[in-house]
């Protein structure tokens, strides 16, 4: 797969995601989901589209399997977490809901990034 491309097309997804809370927020004057959508758009959009420029700077990082394996991390992590969240700060659940799907989302996230990082040290040269 195209890792640059998927990390750029689920961004700009999560970009309109992110932006359609913020209009609905500035007209509706409810800000109860700003964490949902700072993260939808940073986690989301912002880190998403910096992975995939990287990836396609450079084309060593993006052939490893590490870059895949970041990629499913990154996707499946942000995705709960932001689920979550939303569910959590609409008052769908409660806090204690929370565990253990977030801190193993988290912990998925977390994953991607150190896979990340190692692609960078073996490969980003
Ligand atoms: C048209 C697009 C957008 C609209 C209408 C919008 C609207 C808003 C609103 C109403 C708030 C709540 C402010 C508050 O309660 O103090 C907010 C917070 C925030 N927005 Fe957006 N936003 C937009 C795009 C973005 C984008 C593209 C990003 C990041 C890439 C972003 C990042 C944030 C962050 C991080 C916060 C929380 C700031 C804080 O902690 O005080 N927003 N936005
Ligand atoms: C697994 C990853 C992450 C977790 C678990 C996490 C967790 C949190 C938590 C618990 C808060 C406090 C929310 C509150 O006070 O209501 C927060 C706020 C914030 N985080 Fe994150 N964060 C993560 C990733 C990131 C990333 C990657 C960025 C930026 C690129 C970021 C930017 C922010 C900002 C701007 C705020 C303040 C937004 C607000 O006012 O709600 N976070 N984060």
């Amino acid at each position: 797969m195209n890792v640059s491309r998927g990390f750029l097309v689920m961004g700009c997804l999560y970009l309109i995601a992110g932006i359609s809370i913020g209009m609905y927020m500035g007209a509706s004057t409810d800000h109860t989901l700003v964490p949902a959508h700072a993260h939808i758009n940073l986690l989301g959009f912002t880190l998403m589209s910096v992975f995939g420029l990287v990836y396609r700077v450079v084309p060593a990082m993006a052939e490893s399997g590490l870059a895949t394996a970041h990629f499913w991390l990154h996707q499946v992590g942000t995705l709960l977490l932001v689920t979550m969240l939303v569910l959590l700060l609409t008052g769908r659940i409660a806090e204690t809901a929370m565990f253990p799907v977030a801190p193993i989302a988290e912990v998925l996230v977390m994953l991607g990034v150190l896979s990340f990082a190692a692609n960078l040290l073996r490969n980003g040269r």
